[in-house]
């Protein structure tokens, strides 16, 4: 199906759209009235050479102070939502809420009412990575007690900004938060390489449990008072088989289920605990390493049932594709053998791991609808990088085709797409990438110490598109 024959399309009347971003990346004020210093402060500031640009994010897009703004181009977009996180050391210095921070809760409460004032649903998420240093210090997610902790603070939230925050999403991207504790290729803080330790999946462990718990405390004390939604973000590539053979799709299916499956299936799946595939992989680690424990054991009865449905709906954050086939395992899923490629000639981003390849959101999309009954899908995070063109064609030309088919999943496969975000609202620090890569559909100049911002052409496609719900056809796009 091309573009022409989506014209008719449109979004439904109460689909939702909107921004993200993050409060590492945008925020500033590193250590503004009394933040504590977190995992991403102590990196970029004791390894600045991990970064590509030798920058951080101390500064960044200096939201601490300019939240109005950026509330302002939220509404000039026509946002209707705007998903933002926040930081954890901000509210509570050291991690545990014995010590909080009222200038943090002041600074969340003051943009929970600038955003309501300007008719803005927030959408929060508790944790996008920047973990309180000091615990890390006691192993960070390795070491199960954080889902207590965190429980606690997830707990400080609801109290304190409840009344008004009716989106909740637990954790961003669990994946990649297990995996900095691994990759020889410094994914993110606390860049740590403890893969022989079976870290990964120790982190893993403790996620899934936090945000358990989270939902409970949730569901139990607050929402028949607040009656909002809670939920988790999940990130996943799509994997094309490589060929049309039977191999090839198998390897499709294992690497979809080892990457979003092992935090998707204990929450969505009606069995829950991990995958089945999964558990195997662990078992023969664990036999052939004559490990007593293997990385990743089953969740056990009492976990499944506490971790099974805990979610309103399935935050996704999706970007690209990678095909599949048998093979050496690759660092990004590591005990799987399966190798995964990307098509060099596919056009694509600034990021190297970004390709242009938007029927696979519509084929991930049916995937998750049939895997776990339909569930309702908040797409929390898709989007384009450039080096921060104010023309951004290539960001223009991405947009269009992932929202096009987006749109014909949720009308034309009635998969039970709830919301969309771009990311991002504005250029911001892309972790290890620093300022280089640019993400953003406002412009931030970072040279000018009031970071000016300004909007890119996207803003006036995406504007178009959130009012007319239709995706505009080539000859109606009104670009400038
Ligand atoms: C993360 C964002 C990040 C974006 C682009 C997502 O995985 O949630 O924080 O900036 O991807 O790399």
């Amino acid at each position: 199906m091309d573009s022409s024959d989506t014209k008719d399309l449109r979004f439904p009347e109460n689909f939702l759209f909107g921004v993200a971003t993050a409060s590492y990346q945008i925020e500033g004020g590193w250590d503004a009235d009394g933040k504590g210093e977190n995992i991403w402060d102590r990196c970029t500031h004791e390894h600045p050479e991990f970064i590509a640009d030798r920058s951080n994010g101390d500064i960044a897009c200096d939201s601490y102070n300019q939240y109005k703004e950026d509330v302002r181009l939220a509404k000039d977009l026509g946002s209707h939502f705007y998903r933002f996180s926040i930081s954890w050391a901000r509210v509570l210095p050291y991690g545990t809420i014995d010590k909080i921070n009222e200038a943090g809760i002041q600074y969340y409460s003051n943009l929970i009412n600038e955003l309501l004032a300007n008719n803005i649903e927030p959408v929060v998420t508790i944790f996008h990575w920047d973990l309180p240093q000091k615990l890390q210090e006691l192993g960070g997610w390795t070491n199960p007690n954080l889902a207590y902790f965190f429980q606690d603070y997830a707990e400080l939230l609801f109290e304190k900004f409840g009344d008004r925050v009716k989106w909740w999403i637990t954790l961003n991207e669990p994946g990649h938060i297990a995996r900095s504790y691994t990759t020889k290729d410094l994914l993110l803080a606390p860049c740590l390489d403890l893969r022989h330790l079976g870290a990964d999946y120790m982190a893993v462990q403790t996620l899934l449990k936090a945000h358990a718990m989270a939902y409970h405390v949730y569901r139990k004390q607050f929402w028949k008072l607040q009656r909002g939604k809670i939920g988790i973000t999940l990130h996943t590539f799509w994997y094309e088989p490589l060929t049309n053979s039977k191999e090839d799709a198998e390897s499709a299916e294992s690497a979809i289920q080892y990457d979003l499956g092992i935090f998707s299936h204990p929450i969505f799946s009606e069995q829950g605990d991990f995958p089945p595939i999964v558990l195997k992989i662990m078992e023969d680690h664990r036999k052939s390493s004559k490990l007593s424990l293997p990385f990743l054991p089953s969740l056990g009865e009492e976990w499944i049932q506490k971790i099974k449905g805990t979610a309103d709906f399935l935050g996704l954050n999706h970007y690209t594709t990678r095909w599949a086939q048998p093979g050496n395992p690759d660092w990004w899923l590591p005990d799987l053998n399966v190798t995964l490629s990307i098509d060099e000639k596919i056009p694509g981003a600034k990021s190297v791991w970004l390709k242009t390849v938007p029927w696979g959101l519509r084929k991930l999309l049916n995937w998750i609808k049939n895997s776990y009954k339909n569930p309702p899908v908040f797409i929390s995070e898709n989007g384009f990088s450039d080096s921060g063109e104010l023309h951004d064609v290539g960001r223009i030309d991405y947009m269009k085709k992932y929202m096009r088919e987006v749109l014909k999943a949720t009308v034309l496969d009635d998969c039970q797409v709830l919301a969309y975000a771009v990311w991002s609202l504005i250029d911001n620090f892309e972790w290890l990438q620093g300022y280089t890569e640019k993400f953003g559909l406002y412009h931030v100049d970072f040279n000018d110490p009031k970071r000016t911002r300004r909007a890119k052409t996207s803003v006036n496609v995406i504007k178009q598109i959130i009012t007319s719900r239709q995706i505009p056809q080539d000859k109606d796009l009104i670009e400038n």
